[in-house]
């Protein structure tokens, strides 16, 4: 496929089944550089496997995917976890820290992974904390946070990278409205002066009022709410 002009994450047609379950059914999505578009749509529409098959975690059966110009299903495995680890970014609902590391350590983490140096990453991790407003947090465990400051920590981790595209599926879900707020201002706000473009999962639309765009997912099928109107 050819991308829309200027998008820096496209796809077309995408199909993916489970057995009889079509998760996406013709599925399609563009987001441009420092964009930030919320993917929405009820329960059970596709919208994590569409974000899953965007960020090359997930193989769709058909349909083309084109990051930076480049068809995602040409590249080699190696390409695709190079990206995942160095140009994206992640944040889950819950349960994405690891529960021995201290909060630093965890944000440090896809730094130490990509071969940083210990304080140089817990350096970078740090400045990424006093943004996100958790710094002081940085000796204590998960388990010993909010569940608001977990998901700043769980955000200034997948930003830790300065990575380009940003995935985030449901990351207020697991948050009452105020952290969910306070979250979602620290997220857009921080993405935004990277200029990293977020794919922003949710089926809330107050949440989904943080974005420039909103697409939405019913059955598997996606629209871009801007064509359709
Ligand atoms: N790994 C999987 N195995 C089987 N079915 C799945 C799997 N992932 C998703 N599905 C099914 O695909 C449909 C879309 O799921 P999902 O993308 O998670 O929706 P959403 O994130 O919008 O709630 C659902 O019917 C779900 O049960
Ligand atoms: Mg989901």
């Amino acid at each position: 496929m050819t991308a829309p002009a200027g998008s820096l994450l496209a796809a077309e047609n995408l199909r993916k089944a489970y057995g009889p379950t079509m998760a996406l059914d013709g599925a399609e999505f563009s987001i441009h550089p420092g964009e930030v578009v919320a993917v929405m749509g009820p329960s059970g529409s596709g919208k994590s496997t569409l974000l899953h098959c965007l960020a090359g975690i997930v193989t769709p059966d058909s349909g083309s995917i084109v990051y930076d110009g480049q068809e995602l299903a040409t590249m080699s495995d190696a390409r695709r976890s190079a990206l995942r680890r160095s140009e994206f970014g992640f944040v889950f609902q819950f349960g994405q820290l690891v529960p021995e590391l201290t909060c630093v350590e965890n944000v440090a983490l896809p730094l130490r992974l990509n071969g940083t140096p210990r304080k140089q990453a817990e350096r970078t991790a740090l400045a990424w904390m006093e943004r996100l407003e958790v710094d002081d947090l940085r000796k204590k465990r998960p388990g010993e946070v909010s569940g608001g400051q977990g998901q700043r920590v769980a955000v200034a981790r997948s930003l830790v990278t300065s990575p380009r595209v940003v995935f985030a599926d449901e990351p207020t879900g697991a948050l009452d409205s105020l952290n969910g707020e306070r979250v979602m201002e620290l997220l857009t706000e921080a993405a935004r002066s990277a200029n990293a473009a977020v794919v922003l999962v949710t089926h809330e639309a107050r949440v989904a009022a943080y974005s420039d765009r909103e697409i939405v997912v019913r059955d598997g099928k996606s629209r871009d709410m801007e064509r359709v109107i």
